[in-house]
């Protein structure tokens, strides 16, 4: 079979995960145009890889890394940020996106997580599935393993019938009022 063949094979093989429709690929399977310029896949993980180096995590010793492409091909990079006081720590995802948003982004693209695990791809956890749907439910996430391999999928596919901003905006039956 040649490399590309191989590819699609890999980018089209079905997961065990459920019985989700989910695309696999090296990273190099695919590629993006953005702004004039060649983004793909590969560079995205890359970057994820790379922010990973950066996680503070003592208490768990379990790194992770995140890059957040925006819609004018500007990527924002997070690693997990964790506390003595535990319950304060933060998911490298919402550093990715907290970066993105207080420079006036809104629009994404995809991200790219990674993690250590060597024989699973990294699923990011329900507060970041949250935390990304805020932003649209139709856009990329890219679950990796530190050889490059990767799962993509949707946020929608990844925290399905969800709650969002337009749902504060739908009919109610009555009128709270604001005491304030
Ligand atoms: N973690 C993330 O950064 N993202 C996820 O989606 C899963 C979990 C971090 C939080 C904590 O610092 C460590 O991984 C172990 O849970």
């Amino acid at each position: 079979m040649d490399k590309s063949a191989k590819l699609q094979k890999d980018y089209t093989q079905q997961s065990n995960m459920g019985d989700l429709k989910i695309r696999h690929g090296f990273m190099n399977a695919h590629a993006n145009v953005f702004n004039g310029h060649l983004l793909g896949v590969k560079e995205l993980i890359q970057q994820s890889l790379e922010a990973k180096k950066f996680a503070y995590c003592p208490y768990s010793k379990f790194r992770v890394g995140a890059a957040l492409l925006t819609h004018d091909g500007t990527v924002f990079t997070g690693c997990n940020v964790e506390n003595a006081c535990f319950n304060l720590g933060i998911c490298a995802e919402k550093i990715a996106i907290s970066k993105a948003v207080s420079e006036g982004y809104r629009d994404f693209k995809a991200i790219a997580i990674a993690s250590d695990m060597c024989e699973h791809f990294i699923s990011p956890c329900g507060g970041c599935r949250q935390f990304m749907r805020e932003f649209g439910v139709n856009w990329d996430v890219y679950l990796s393993k530190p050889d490059g391999s990767y799962v993509e999928m949707k946020v929608e596919e990844l925290l399905p019938i969800s709650f969002g901003p337009e749902d504060l905006k739908l009919k109610k039956v009555n009128n709270i009022q604001n005491e304030y």
